[in-house]
């Protein structure tokens, strides 16, 4: 008989966000008239703009004729969506890229989990905690680490604990590694470094030879001038960070998947005999490999963001649920709740009132407000009495609950 992967089994109950949605369909199920407000997992509710919805069309258009039909497609994606992007990301920010350093995908969750292909078990990797799941469960997964202790941290991986005394960033790992994930603007926190914060990240990664994964998926939600949207705009990171991008919130595109992954070609790795090597050919060989690429019509839809009409409606949308994180920021922050994050990000951090743990709140809050969060601790021990709220959603039903919060715990 097949051997399982054993690895599998470490992990601790379910993924984060299916448990919460096996808890709101009991309570749904008990209470069919209930009017649940869903601001727990950071899934986008408008529509795609129409710039994009056109691009789209036109691309499944190109589909229907056998002049315009396309096959596969590079796996790496197409050029010209590549060159989009580093046109209208990155030099404006006075990043230049090649385009062979930019791989497209089908989204930065596949991606920030994938890469650990391109590397040897033996890495010590350092992860946040709080954290986004992912990266501590793929790391789990692939067999990097042992079981998890009576907190929830696995033997073998190192934690930067991110709380209210550090202002929610990481500080350097307490040992020698050679991974660092960063997530900024952070989820689950919500919180984003400075220039100078993330310039002692990478003069760190670059004096201790270690690399960075650096998840940038909520950079379109950052809103104060000097915080920097990539890593690559601090000198020296391109030899040691692999930056992660997503159009997902940035452009609605949860259920059209399309993202991207940016390796530069001074990133290198040594091989067993100590030779060095280039992560970007690793990670060529692995996309032709195993991928092929993302739909044609989803990469025009995709380029079609970086248009500036599409660019402007997409904006929009950006403001409209930076402007719900600001309703849910202030509100609950006047009732006496202490907020963090929501400034340069889409989720807002809060404390939960009472000293409650986070899942004794998430249970009151369904039960009693009929609101949807993400319990702080499902993202790390250190997520332990915190509790998360997302701002995607529609304005009447983030003002709802707002006022059902405040009309519950409200001083
Ligand atoms: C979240 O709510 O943390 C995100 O939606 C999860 C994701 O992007 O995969």
């Amino acid at each position: 008989m097949a051997r399982i992967n054993d690895n599998y089994l470490k992990l601790q109950a379910g993924y984060l966000f299916p448990e919460i949605g096996r808890r709101v369909s009991e309570f749904t199920t008990a209470n069919p008239d209930a009017k649940v407000i869903r601001l727990g997992i950071g899934d986008v509710t408008k529509p795609l703009v129409p710039a994009v919805l056109e691009a789209f069309h036109q691309g499944v258009d190109e589909m229907a004729d056998a002049a315009t039909f396309h096959g596969y497609g590079p796996e790496q994606g197409y050029d010209w969506l590549a060159q989009i992007i580093i046109d209208k990301a990155y030099k404006p920010r006075g990043v230049e890229l090649k385009t062979t350093e930019v791989f497209i995908s089908d989204g930065s969750k596949c991606d920030s989990s994938n890469i650990l292909d391109i590397f040897d078990l033996g890495n010590k990797v350092a992860i946040g905690d709080p954290v986004y799941p992912v990266y501590n469960d793929t790391n789990v997964m692939v067999g990097r680490s042992g079981n998890a202790d009576d907190k929830g941290y696995y033997e073998g991986l190192v934690y930067m604990p991110c709380t209210e005394e550090n202002g929610f960033n990481p500080e350097f790992p307490a040992e020698k590694v050679d991974i660092i994930y960063l997530c900024c603007p952070n989820n689950p926190t919500g919180t984003v470094a400075t220039k100078e914060q993330l310039k002692a990240w990478v003069d760190y990664a670059l004096t201790n030879d270690a690399i960075i994964f650096f998840d940038a998926a909520y950079e379109a939600f950052i809103t104060e001038a000097d915080i920097p949207h990539s890593i690559y705009e601090i000198d020296g990171a391109k030899e040691c960070a692999i930056e992660f991008r997503s159009f997902s919130k940035t452009a609605g595109f949860t259920g059209v998947r399309c993202g991207l992954t940016v390796i530069p070609e001074e990133l290198l790795g040594t091989t067993e005999k100590g030779e060095k090597y280039s992560f970007n050919k690793l990670w060529n060989r692995r996309q032709t490999t195993k991928f092929n690429g993302v739909s044609y019509p989803v990469q025009k839809a995709a380029a079609a963001v970086y248009s500036d009409e599409g660019w402007a409606q997409v904006k929009e949308i950006i403001d409209f649920y930076m402007e719900n994180a600001r309703i849910i920021r202030e509100g609950l922050t006047a009732a006496g709740i202490a907020c963090f994050g929501g400034v340069n990000a889409p989720y807002i951090w809060l404390k939960t009132p009472g000293g409650m743990s986070s899942w004794d709140f998430f249970d009151k809050l369904l039960n009693e407000c009929f609101v949807v969060g993400t319990p702080g601790s499902g993202f790390g021990p250190s997520g332990e009495g915190y509790f998360r709220l997302s701002a995607f959603g529609e304005r009447e039903n983030v003002e709802t609950a707002v006022q059902r919060i405040k009309d519950k715990w409200g001083k």
